[in-house]
């Protein structure tokens, strides 16, 4: 049987997980605690990604060689860049850029050395699976959200989108760097710490990888307002709903 990989960005997230893992077995590699165990009938291996592309890439490379996983998803929260892609929306990305590379002396702006590209793409029918599990999971925000959480935070009409994600070694909290960005990359729709790292090296092991991220923050002057309440009471639960959607299903 297939063997799922499954990154949480977040400590809340990958508790909500194991929680929904009823025989998991921790597997310590790499000061990393892999949990090795069973969901909707799957065989799944859950790890915490850790922050940022050089830890995340470890923790996937990890996945990847020692627990042979097949396919690759990770969740987490993402800044939204777009003006359209607001707190409580969720992006799957079809593809991810790393932001912060540039050897533009050697290779045009944000392109990985030696690898011929900028963009990482997803995995098509991996991405649509998982982005037709977060439409219907955000077409009932009440049964996954407490009703203050859904006040509180404005989450009516969440909308799931998908496109690209870049990722940095950054937390983009102020307006001048997120409009910075938007003008360099047009087409982000959200940004991140870790994604396309992790899709370099689903790459160079030709495994199928996905990403799913919960819009926090607009990656704005006002990034930090109630961002672990929003993680703890917003993105993990999505997280939660939408990869056991998409198990279920699959
Ligand atoms: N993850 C969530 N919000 C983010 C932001 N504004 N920048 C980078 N990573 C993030």
């Amino acid at each position: 049987m297939a063997v799922i990989g499954i990154m949480s960005a977040m400590h809340e997230e990958l508790a909500a997980v194991l929680a929904a893992m009823p025989d998991e077995q921790r597997v310590r590699v790499a000061e990393r605690d892999f949990w090795v165990g069973h969901w909707h009938g799957h065989d799944v291996v859950a790890v915490l990604s850790r922050i940022g592309k050089v830890a995340a890439a470890t923790t996937a490379t990890v996945l990847l060689e020692r627990f042979k996983v097949d396919a690759l998803v990770f969740t987490g929260a993402a800044g939204g860049l777009a003006p359209h892609a607001q707190v409580g929306d969720v992006v799957v990305a079809t593809g991810l850029v790393q932001h912060d590379m540039d050897a533009s002396l050697l290779f045009p702006r944000y392109e990985v050395p030696l690898y011929g590209r900028a963009r990482f793409d997803t995995d098509p029918a991996l991405s649509e699976a998982l982005a037709a599990a977060a439409s219907q999971v955000l077409s009932d925000p009440a049964q996954h959200l407490g009703a203050q959480a859904i006040a509180d935070f404005h989450l009516l009409s969440p909308r799931v989108h998908q496109g690209l994600i870049v990722s940095g070694d950054r937390f983009v909290s102020t307006t001048a760097e997120s409009q910075a960005l938007q003008r360099s990359l047009p087409d982000a729709l959200a940004v991140e710490m870790e994604g396309a790292a992790v899709a370099q090296v689903c790459l160079d092991y030709g495994v199928p990888f996905a990403a799913v991220r919960t819009i926090s923050d607009r990656a704005d002057d006002d990034a930090h307002t109630d961002f672990n309440r929003f993680i703890r009471e917003v993105a993990s639960r999505y997280s939660l709903a939408i990869l056991s959607q998409w198990l279920m299903h699959r």
